[in-house]
């Protein structure tokens, strides 16, 4: 959405708003408990609120949507519930997968699949195939994913390329490693938004958000909405971005 000219005018600084928007959809757990319920009922709920935040993005100008479902760090929870996680993931990806694909939604994960389960990970491979024709949004979920290991990751195979001599080196640059990094076809987030009142990043997108602005908003991840996300959006375009820079006066 284009913002009006005088916004623009005053500002000056980013009147087109943010390009890619990454999301660390926290504060399930507490949703539910808040209401004397199991935790995996909170991430129920949460899933739900993926749908319509999806759908916001089009008309705000969001093209790329990165969200984080699930951490390296988060296997350190109950068997149960990372158990009853990855069945939610399988689950979401069967039910949403031909409305994503009608939506025009281009599904892509990141993060290590190692871990995973066979059957999940060919759900995961399934849907990024049948999506691949999409362009309207790119919708990345995060699974299995965390910033520090994405860069060991991105050094090894790195260090590979040079060990079969197809690199050298001089040829390692930060254009280079982000070239082996799981984000290698997306733009830099422009904006993070945390739910749940955390003001952390929690191994999100470490290397991508050098320069992202950050909004960390008290409302737990299930009662989200679409709204409150387009009023964020907005909120962006007050911002400066110098990026070290310092502006020429006017
Ligand atoms: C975020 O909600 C979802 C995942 C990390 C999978 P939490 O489960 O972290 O919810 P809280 O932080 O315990 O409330
Ligand atoms: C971050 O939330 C991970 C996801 C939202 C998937 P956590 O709830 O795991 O983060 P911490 O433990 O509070 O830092
Ligand atoms: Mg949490």
């Amino acid at each position: 959405m284009a913002m009006n000219s005088t916004t623009e005018a005053r500002t000056g600084a980013n009147p087109a708003g943010p390009r890619h928007v990454a999301i660390i959809m926290d504060g399930n757990g507490r949703w539910a408990q808040m209401r004397g319920r199991p935790r995996l009922l909170g991430h129920h709920a949460g899933a739900k609120r993926v749908r319509e935040i999806v759908e916001a993005c089009p008309d705000l100008g969001v093209r790329y949507l990165t969200i984080f479902a699930f951490s390296t760090e988060n296997w350190k929870r109950t068997q149960a519930e990372v158990a009853g996680l990855m069945s939610l993931f399988r689950r979401y990806i069967q039910r949403e997968a031909q409305d994503l694909y009608r939506r025009g939604v281009r599904v892509r994960f990141i993060g290590d699949r190692i871990k995973l389960d066979p059957k999940l990970i060919t759900l995961m491979d399934d849907l990024e195939l049948l999506t691949s024709g999409n362009d309207r949004v790119h919708l990345t979920i995060a699974l299995n994913y965390g910033g520090r290991d994405e860069v060991t990751r991105a050094a090894k195979r790195l260090a590979y390329e040079i060990e079969m001599g197809r690199l050298t080196h001089k040829d390692v640059d930060a254009e280079t490693l982000a070239k082996f990094l799981d984000t290698r076809v997306l733009p830099d987030p422009d904006l993070v938004i945390r739910t749940s009142g955390e003001a952390r990043i929690s191994n999100f997108l470490l290397w991508q958000s050098a320069y992202a602005e950050y909004e960390f908003i008290d409302t737990l991840w299930p009662d989200f909405t679409a709204a409150e996300f387009g009023r964020i959006v907005h909120g962006y375009a007050m911002r400066d971005r110098r990026f070290g820079a310092v502006k020429a006066p006017a």
